[in-house]
């Protein structure tokens, strides 16, 4: 059943305790995450001012800035996509206070599945264990050629040291990322196909502008109360329960506080 749709600028009194309310009842929460929950761990978004697609448009002349991650693009000139991922070995990001409350969340018990779009691997870092990294994952990495498997630490080295990493049989290594053109793992189509059971869906720092991702997430809204927490207008607002557009960390520190001064 549809629910009223709220748009707040940031939460007053009311609707802080009404959504914590939501979460406190909730049992099944299911999230999909994207790359605004690790921006203030550092790490660029994507379509954000400032982005990482805004950088690749000033310093590449690309047919598009998201030809970095397409792969007929990436097996021609992947020096664009390493110089990205170098930015991102360098920095050895923490976990934020968004990525910390959802792991509580999970150890509380609330939490049916977590459906992240980043690489950046730092929900298990803070210590969720349900994620599904549907976008793939900068742990592991293989060879383009003979398809041989890395782990992170044997080519974070040789990229930081602003090479291009390539295998003994002078094969392209490309981290196990997808990229525009590929398939998803198949455990998302599993989850796509028959989502999980779930009381609340909770978005979190996504623009929803990508497929199938956001399309698993908005399935899910129309039959669930749903919560967007996003600091820009998305084009899907209308579509889900509560929009709540304001910075993630405020806003998880905030229901955070309300949820334990009345636990469930
Ligand atoms: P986007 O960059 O498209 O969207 C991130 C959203 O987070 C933006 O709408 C920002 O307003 C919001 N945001 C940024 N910082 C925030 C903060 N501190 N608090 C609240 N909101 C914040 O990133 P995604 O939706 O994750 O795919 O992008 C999806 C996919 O597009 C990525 O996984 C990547 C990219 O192409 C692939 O590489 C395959």
């Amino acid at each position: 059943m549809r629910c009223k749709i709220f748009k707040e600028q940031g939460m007053d009194e009311f609707t802080r305790e009404r959504i914590a309310r939501a979460m406190r009842q909730a049992t099944r929460i299911v999230v999909l995450t994207g790359a605004g929950i690790s921006t203030s761990a550092g790490i660029k978004d994507f379509r954000g001012k400032d982005g990482m697609y805004e950088i690749v448009r000033k310093r590449y002349n690309l047919p598009s800035p998201e030809a970095i991650f397409e792969i007929n693009f990436f097996m021609r000139q992947p020096e664009p996509f390493y110089e990205m991922v170098r930015s991102m070995f360098a920095m050895e990001a923490e976990p934020t206070l968004s990525h910390r409350f959802l792991a509580w969340l999970e150890e509380q018990g609330k939490m049916s599945l977590l459906v992240t779009q980043n690489i950046d691997m730092l929900h298990h870092k803070a210590g969720s264990k349900a994620v599904l990294e549907c976008h793939g994952t900068l742990r592991t990495a293989s060879c383009l050629t003979c398809g041989r498997s890395f782990e992170f630490a044997e080519i974070r080295a040789a990229v930081l040291a602003g090479g291009i990493p390539r295998c003994e049989c002078q094969g392209l290594i490309k981290p196990d990322i997808v990229f525009f053109g590929e398939s998803l793992p198949a455990e998302f189509y599993t989850v796509h196909l028959s989502p999980p059971d779930a009381d609340l869906l909770l978005l979190m720092g996504t623009s929803l502008n990508v497929q199938p991702a956001a399309g698993f997430a908005l399935n899910l809204a129309a039959t669930t109360e749903s919560i967007l927490v996003n600091r820009d207008p998305t084009p899907y607002d209308a579509m889900v329960t509560h929009v709540v557009n304001m910075d993630l960390d405020r806003f998880c520190q905030d229901i955070w506080e309300e949820m334990e001064k009345t636990p469930s």
